[in-house]
């Protein structure tokens, strides 16, 4: 990984890139970047009226039933974040919510990939889901 090194995580600090040394972490990224839509808790019925996108879990379980290689889960999820389309989508719910935004612009290749990967290798922690400040909270 040399491309992470002092400077950039140096660079990343002043541009406020989610990098920490080593590299993006992917948990960190989708605290940023991607609760806010995909809650990674249990919803009610009435809880689920108000999310802005489907659960986290319902999403990955979705992609891994079509790609069940961990490579192509990976894949997928990494290309589709930043350029998502009506073709492409797996989610029964696009009625519901209308398409993800592109993040092309707010998300690098590299940490597309890396919030992927830590999403189809089941890395969100109890940590991580205590911290989630995504809408539903009675
Ligand atoms: C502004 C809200 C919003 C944000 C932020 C957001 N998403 Fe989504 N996402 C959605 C919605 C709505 C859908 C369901 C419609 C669709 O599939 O495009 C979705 C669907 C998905 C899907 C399933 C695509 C499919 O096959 O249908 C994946 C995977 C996904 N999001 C991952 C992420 C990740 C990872 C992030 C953070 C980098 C993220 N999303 C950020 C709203 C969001």
């Amino acid at each position: 990984m040399k491309r992470f090194g002092v400077m950039s995580a140096l660079l990343s600090l002043v541009t406020g890139s989610l990098s920490i040394a080593g590299g993006p972490d992917g948990a960190t990224i989708f605290r940023a970047k991607c609760q806010l839509c995909h809650t990674t808790r249990q919803v009610t019925p009435a809880q689920r009226e108000k999310l802005l996108g489907p659960p986290i879990d319902e999403v990955v379980l979705k992609v891994k039933e079509k790609y069940p290689i961990r490579e192509d889960a990976i894949r997928f999820i990494a290309d589709y974040i930043r350029t998502p389309s009506i073709d492409k989508a797996l989610c029964p719910s696009l009625d519901r919510y209308g398409l993800m935004p592109s993040m092309e612009k707010t998300l690098t290749e590299e940490e597309a990939k890396c919030v992927a990967k830590m999403l189809v290798e089941k890395k969100l922690s109890g940590e991580d889901r205590k911290k989630d400040l995504s809408p539903p909270r009675q």
